[in-house]
């Protein structure tokens, strides 16, 4: 696998067989020494603090050793294994680091046929059919349960089979049907345009489950816009606005009789490579931009321009959901919304929750584990 290795005191050059270089900076190494000195055997947290390592670390010398790099180290004479495999799992080469980025797949309305779907009583049986629904979820960014139970509370074992549910001042699980004096217009029989919710809070919820318990009345069908399509396409069409969105932060905000919730954040966030990783779009819960004056005009446009290409008829999944289906939405990318319905003849109950996005990350690399699949890198 390594074909020969050099190093400069500062950076360790290694030739792999399969062609290529890859630099591993000394400093950057020093600090992913495995040995039980550094790191403990059992949990394998570090042992020491970064203050304990000389600032002026260097190679003395670096040597390939059945397989594994043995690098000596300055001051000091502390030596480190580094086995071939794991150097290569850990390259910092621009194409490697590309490489262990999440796979997401950008849909529009034409995923309709082909829709991240898991059967819940096959989740709970099949580590396997578990693992796919999870990576479905994550590709997508939304993933649609069929066949569980109708009874209510079925979200929270959904969310807690799936993740750890999220209490907020809705509670654990909140109802959405129409009801008179609604404290929200979730809780109306009027249609709602595409959003994610809750951008009001800090952090905002990362997955909201909607699950169905009856669909009788007409109308009421799902909407699922997915929001890194749309913001690459405003970053295609006009790269001003979209760079604006990433930079001013506007405030959210939800007032009810015992909560008073605010949360400034931009309606689009990026990694540091500029790839999208946040959509916050609600309409119902914008507040006011706290940004100075003369920006207030180019944040307006971009935030329109933004709004008329999530409502783009060819973006829009539309679909139904029928009771024992439970919608499962990456909260900052799926933006769901509905059409109306009528209350007078029929009923439409939906239970939903709120679960943090590192459980469901979390319960995908377990059952990676389990099924002794690689391991993700990034983990
Ligand atoms: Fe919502
Ligand atoms: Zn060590």
């Amino acid at each position: 696998m390594i074909r020969s290795l050099s190093s400069s005191g500062a950076t360790l050059a290694i030739s792999w067989t399969a062609g290529g270089q890859s630099d591993f900076p000394a400093i950057w190494l020093r600090d992913n020494c495995r040995c039980a000195e550094c790191r403990h055997p059992g949990n394998g947290q570090r042992l020491y603090e970064i203050t304990d390592l000389p600032a002026d670390i260097a190679i003395a010398g670096a040597v390939l050793e059945d397989g594994r790099v043995r690098i000596t180290w300055s001051p000091g004479g502390h030596v480190s294994h580094f086995a071939a495999a794991w150097l290569a799992d850990h390259d910092l080469a621009p194409a490697a680091r590309r490489a262990r980025k999440r796979h997401i797949t950008h849909w529009t309305k034409s995923i309709d046929g082909a829709m991240p779907v898991g059967d819940w009583r096959q989740i709970l049986a099949d580590p396997r059919a578990e693992l796919t629904f999870l990576d479905a979820y994550h590709a997508h960014g939304f993933g649609l349960i069929r066949n569980s139970p109708t009874a209510p509370g079925t979200v929270l074992e959904i969310g807690n089979r799936l993740g750890f549910v999220r209490v907020t001042n809705y509670g654990a699980l909140f109802d959405v049907r129409s009801v008179a004096n609604p404290t929200n217009l979730a809780y109306t029989p009027i249609g709602l345009g595409v959003h994610s919710d809750n951008p009001y809070r800090d952090p905002t919820p990362g997955i909201q489950l909607l699950h169905c318990l009856e669909s009788t009345a007409p109308g009421g069908d799902t909407l699922l816009v997915d929001g890194f399509h749309a913001a690459e396409i405003l970053r295609r069409e006009d790269g001003g606005a979209f760079d604006l969105l990433t930079r001013i932060p506007v405030n959210f905000r939800f007032q009810s009789a015992d909560a008073d919730l605010m949360a400034r954040q931009t309606l689009i966030s990026v990694d540091e490579d500029g790839e999208i990783v946040g959509v916050h779009f609600n309409n119902r819960s914008l507040d006011w931009l706290d940004a100075p004056a003369e920006i207030v005009g180019s944040w307006f446009a971009a935030y329109r321009k933004l709004a008329e290409i999530l409502h783009r008829p060819e973006g829009e999944l539309i679909f139904r959901l029928e009771p024992g289906d439970c919608v499962v939405m990456q909260n900052d990318r799926a933006l769901h919304g509905r059409t109306a319905f009528d209350p007078t003849k029929g009923s439409r109950h939906l239970q939903g929750a709120y679960v943090d996005k590192d459980g469901l990350e979390s319960r995908a690399r377990v059952l990676r584990r389990q099924l002794g699949e690689k391991r993700e890198v990034a983990a």
